[in-house]
């Protein structure tokens, strides 16, 4: 079963946002599999946001993820990251769609209020960098079999 991951950005956090936007995920019939509560540390972040390295954005960034706690989580499911994306919408809120999270809650894009992984081995990636393997677990969960 394919994974995600994804994370409550600190401005989720700051705004009291973070049962509303997991419930969502919830419904849409993904599992969670791994959470923790975590602060991000300037080399976490910098891992994190690599492939942005030299970009304009990179180091508000990294500033922005470090800024706050943040909710990091594993989501697993049948086309977890595109479904994940989905849900979530377009990079810049402006321009996402109103019902999905980002356009639900956000308003510029330099805080947008949750990351997801643009593909499984981004997922794989991310995942490693967040979570130790003991940390992702696996189990049944009721009604998951309505799913299929
Ligand atoms: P990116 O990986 O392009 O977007 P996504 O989060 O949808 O995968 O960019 C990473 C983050 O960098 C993005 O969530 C917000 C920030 N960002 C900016 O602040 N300005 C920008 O112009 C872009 C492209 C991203
Ligand atoms: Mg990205």
């Amino acid at each position: 079963m394919e994974r995600t991951f994804i994370m409550l950005k600190p401005d989720a956090v700051q705004r009291g946002l973070i049962g509303q936007i997991i419930a969502r995920f919830e419904a849409k019939g993904l599992k969670l599999v791994g959470m923790k509560l975590k602060r991000v540390d300037r080399a976490l972040a910098e891992a994190h946001y690599a492939e942005h390295r030299g970009k304009g954005f990179f180091e508000p960034t990294v500033n922005y993820i470090m800024s706050s706690p943040v909710v990091a989580m594993v989501w697993e499911g049948k086309n977890a990251v595109a479904a994940a994306r989905e849900l979530m919408g377009a990079t810049n809120p402006a321009a996402a769609a109103p019902g999905s999270v980002r356009g639900s809650y956000g308003i510029d894009i330099s805080r947008n209020v949750v990351h997801g992984s643009d593909s499984p081995a981004s997922a794989e990636r991310e995942i490693g960098l967040y979570f130790r393997p003991e940390e992702v677990l696996s189990y049944t969960k009721a009604g998951e079999d309505w799913l299929s």
